[in-house]
């Protein structure tokens, strides 16, 4: 029997718990033993709750409990968060967590700090929530060179988007209908500024290029800017426009990373990635291009990879993963980017961007044009367009 603790009673700890009593047979058989949840910390009392009995207000009765070896955190406070996980590593218990942003800011030396004490430090859930992701990437292609990781890695931005061009949307309305169903929160500004992605390509990035990417080194745009027109343009021209958080090894081994509104060819498979659904498509020299699609949030999904990370710990002991003892890596500033521009304006500038851009592509809708110019460098692009004089009232990035 092993016994375990959580920390963090809301949607997702409630998940954990479930989870641990409805599978309870499969669980134990691929664990080897029952796992038992010994112990509930949360931050406030509750009456009434059916788990009761466990339920605690005392950190010692986790911590100090030497019966307790694995600790399941499920917190939304970062500062709380990395209390709890220190805590947890230095008293030799191993610690499963699903909170981005604890390893995003902490990670290194949180590693470091398990590793010195002998325990496992996991975190599948903390990107895509139950889309297994993390772990393919550091076992299953651990001997293949990562080249580029590419996502949809925020659920709310993806619904906000579908909403916008499925039904003509505009973002705030978009935006309410989401907080409606619950798709997002009242506060819904990490999500729609991108900052909720950018942690999570962090995490992501680290992983597949072996060296610490610092979250605020990520350049990072939301999609609070981004309008209906220019969904239904985009349309017009054949792209949808996704969140994109991506990462690639440039031929000089620097990083280039950005988290922005991307619009996305119909025929690549993140473009047909719809409402809350995640999705994180990885290339690699051996295994060629690998995509993970599934629920990146959620009760369910999120306990899902907690509990298999529980289980890992149980069968294989202490693993953790080497990269994050490796010191920072600086990216490529995204001036040096190639890539192509998507520019909404005025139908009367057709003339002046077409003879900027013969090789461009031109799409009028709803009294707006929209084009996309050739692929080149970022920052030429937008010099040229600039010292055109093109009146310009949006501009995006476009997949290359
Ligand atoms: N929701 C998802 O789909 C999802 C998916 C993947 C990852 N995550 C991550 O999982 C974590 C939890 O998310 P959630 O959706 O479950 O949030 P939530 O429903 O808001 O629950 C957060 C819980 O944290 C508890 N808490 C806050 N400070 C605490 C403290 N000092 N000590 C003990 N408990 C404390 C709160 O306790 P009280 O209720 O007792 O106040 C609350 O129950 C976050 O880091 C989130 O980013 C969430």
């Amino acid at each position: 029997m092993k016994n375990i603790a959580l920390i963090g009673y809301g949607v997702v700890g409630h998940g954990v718990a479930d989870l641990l009593s409805r599978n309870a047979d499969i669980i134990a058989k691929r664990a080897g033993e029952p796992i038992r949840l010994k112990r509930i910390l949360t931050a406030r009392p509750r009456t009434d709750d059916p788990r009761q009995e466990l339920l605690t207000l005392n950190e010692d009765d986790v911590f100090g409990d030497c019966g307790v070896s694995v600790v399941v955190e499920c917190v939304n406070d970062l500062e709380a968060a990395y209390r709890y996980c220190r805590r947890s590593l230095l008293a030799g218990k191993h610690y499963v967590t699903s909170n981005k942003n604890l390893i995003a800011t902490y990670g290194m030396e949180l590693t470091e700090l398990a590793d010195h004490n002998g325990v496992a430090l996991m975190f599948e859930a903390s990107v895509a929530a139950g889309i297994p992701v993390l772990r393919p990437l550091y076992k299953c292609l651990s001997s293949n060179h990562v080249t580029e990781v590419m996502g949809i890695v925020n659920g709310t931005t993806n619904y906000i988007l579908t909403q916008m061009k499925r039904e003509g949307r505009s973002f705030a309305d978009a935006l309410k209908r989401a907080q409606e169903l619950g798709y997002a929160e009242t506060d819904p500004s990490a999500d729609v500024l991108g900052f909720d992605a950018c942690r999570k390509l962090a995490i992501l990035l680290s992983i597949a290029f072996g060296r610490y990417v610092r979250y605020g080194d990520i350049p990072t745009e939301g999609v609070t800017t981004v309008t209906a027109s220019d969904i239904a343009l985009a349309e017009r021209l054949g792209y949808s426009i996704k969140l994109i958080a991506m990462g690639k090894l440039t031929p000089s081994d620097r990083v280039y990373a950005r988290v922005s509104p991307l619009l996305i060819p119909h025929d690549h498979l993140l473009a047909s990635v719809e409402d809350v659904f995640n999705a994180v498509s990885i290339s690699a020299d051996m295994a060629g291009d690998v995509l993970f699609y599934g629920r990146g949030a959620g009760a369910a999904p999120s306990a899902s990879s907690i509990v298999g990370d529980v289980i890992d710990i149980v069968t294989n002991g202490r693993y953790n993963d080497p990269i994050w003892r490796e010191d920072y890596r600086p990216l490529l500033p995204v001036d040096e980017n190639v890539g192509a521009l998507f520019v909404r304006t005025s139908p009367s500038e057709r003339e002046k961007l077409l003879k900027l851009f013969p090789e461009g592509t031109a799409a009028d809708e709803g009294g707006e044009l929209g084009f996309i110019t050739p692929p080149g460098p970022e920052a030429e692009l937008r010099e040229a367009l600039r010292t055109s004089g093109v009146q310009s009232d949006a501009t995006w990035r476009v997949f290359f």
